[in-house]
Formats: C-alpha cells, sequence, structure tokens
C-alpha cells in the first residue's frame, strides 16, 4: 500500500507541530462517548494518543506504514496502548461498533471524488453504534488565501515548506512539502460546507453541529468547519439515499 505520507512520517510531527488547537477538542468528545473510538487517518497519534493517555480505547487506522511507525514510537513514549491498523478508511480493517469515529486535521479531504467520499461516510456509518458521532474537521479555501498562496513556495515551520497549487474549478489543491527529511505531493478534495452537510444527511447522518473552529464557535463563513453528525436510524438513511440527486 503506497501513501503519500511514507515520504514524511519523520517531518509530520515538525511539520504540524503549530496545530494544537484540535486536541483539547477531540479529547473531550472522546470522554463524552465514553469510547472505544475509531480514528481513521489517525497519523502519527497527534490526536489519538492523547485519548488514549486518558485511558479511553483507541482503534486506529491509517494507509501509511510510516506514519504507523511513527504514532507506535508515540504511544509508547507516552506510555499507552493506541490499536494501529494498516488500511484504507474506505475498507477500514475494523469489526468493532463504537460510540464514536472521528477524522481530524482534514483526512477526508483525501477522498478525492464524490464516490470516495459518499463510500467514506458509509463505512463511518458501518462502524458507529446507534445514535454514535462521527466528528471531523475540514476545510474550503477562500478566494484571497488561493491567490496569495498559490504556486508560491512558503515557510510553514522552521525549514519546512509547503507549495499549493490550487485549482478552484476542480476545488483541489495539489499541496508539496519539502523538509530536510524528506519531500512529498499529495493531492486533496474539498467541498464547501453546504455541500457536506447534504452529503451527511443523504448518507445517513444527522448534523448536530457545524462549528467554525474547536472553541465551538457556531460556523459564520470562514474556511474551517468542524463537524459533528450523528448516525441517523436506517429508516431515515434510507429515506435519505431515495431522495440522493442524480451525479453529474
Ligand atoms: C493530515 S493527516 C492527519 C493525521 C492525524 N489525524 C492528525 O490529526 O494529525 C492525514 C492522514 O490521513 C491518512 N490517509 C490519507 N488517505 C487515507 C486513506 N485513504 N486511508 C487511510 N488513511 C489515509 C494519511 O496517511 C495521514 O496520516
Amino acid at each position: 500500500m503506497w501513501s503519500p505520507y511514507d515520504a514524511i512520517s519523520e517531518l509530520y510531527d515538525p511539520w504540524s507541530a503549530s496545530v494544537v488547537e484540535d486536541v483539547g477538542f477531540y479529547l473531550d468528545e472522546a470522554r463524552r462517548s465514553g469510547g472505544p473510538v475509531v480514528e481513521l487517518g489517525v497519523g502519527t497519534g497527534r490526536i489519538a494518543v492523547p485519548i488514549a493517555a486518558d485511558g479511553i480505547r483507541v482503534i486506529g487506522v491509517d494507509s501509511s506504514r510510516g506514519m504507523l511507525e511513527v504514532a507506535a514510537r508515540r504511544a509508547a513514549l507516552a506510555g499507552v496502548e493506541v490499536d494501529l491498523r494498516l488500511g484504507d478508511l474506505r475498507k477500514p480493517p475494523v469489526r468493532e461498533r463504537v460510540p464514536l469515529v472521528i477524522c481530524p486535521f482534514r483526512s477526508l479531504l483525501h477522498m478525492q471524488t464524490e464516490d470516495d467520499r459518499r463510500l467514506a461516510l458509509a463505512v463511518v456509518r458501518k462502524l458507529l453504534l446507534p445514535g454514535g458521532r462521527f466528528i471531523f474537521d475540514v476545510f474550503a479555501p477562500g478566494a484571497e488565501d488561493m491567490a496569495q498562496t498559490h504556486d508560491r513556495w512558503l515557510e510553514r515551520e522552521p525549514g519546512i515548506f509547503e507549495l499549493a497549487r490550487w485549482d478552484e474549478a476542480a476545488r483541489t489543491l495539489t499541496l508539496t512539502v519539502r523538509g530536510p527529511d524528506g519531500e512529498t505531493t499529495m493531492s486533496l478534495a474539498w467541498l464547501p460546507p453546504d455541500e457536506w452537510r447534504t452529503l451527511l444527511e443523504q448518507t445517513g447522518f444527522e448534523v448536530e453541529a457545524c462549528y467554525g473552529w474547536f472553541d465551538r464557535s457556531p460556523y459564520t463563513g470562514g474556511e474551517d468547519t468542524v463537524w459533528i453528525a450523528k448516525r441517523t436510524t436506517f429508516a431515515n438513511a434510507r429515506t435519505a439515499r431515495s431522495s440522493r440527486p442524480s451525479r453529474r
């Protein structure tokens, strides 16, 4: 299984060193659920390890062997156990059913097509116990951000550079990350928030909250959205599926 993250698994933690605002939020939600928690796209355990350190069982799935190796080291250093599993989030090697599935730090943007996103959401729904929640965050870039950053190398952290190539019409980002320990290029695809909401509703979820940030402030039009979606009953999901519009 190839992953663009394998080339930057040692770079990922320094690259995301300043991303800390979401940890407490996901930890609070994990406590509220009582666990166990499945994290799809667990990466280096940035979120999973603090949750496990709180005594909550975490199953973490990732398609990058390198990222999982770093996560295992991080868990060992913290003296906690995280159940790490190599696999694709569209077909996760998870038989357990849980009250909470999380997909932090925009990992869902790795789903490139409408079919991929629907498949991922169907999988999440299957992993959840009745009434369980799916919590994730994504972004949709603003025009100004795209204009300012397009095709320019920017230093994100000392010695770690990013090059973003935005395709506004296709709603895709090709992102290159370069640092002393590696370089990679990955593709991301975004949706505007109203389309995420529709997609969630059509795939068997009820949106309980759409925040604009991890402090739970309501979404009022920024780039980031944080979603809390509750698994609906099967009957609702069937109704939603039957009202699915035809694909372009
Ligand atoms: C931005 S990182 C987020 C990692 C971690 N959740 C965090 O908050 O730091 C995205 C992660 O998703 C993983 N990923 C991307 N596509 C995937 C897929 N199809 N199946 C499983 N994991 C995937 C990557 O390997 C990477 O570890």
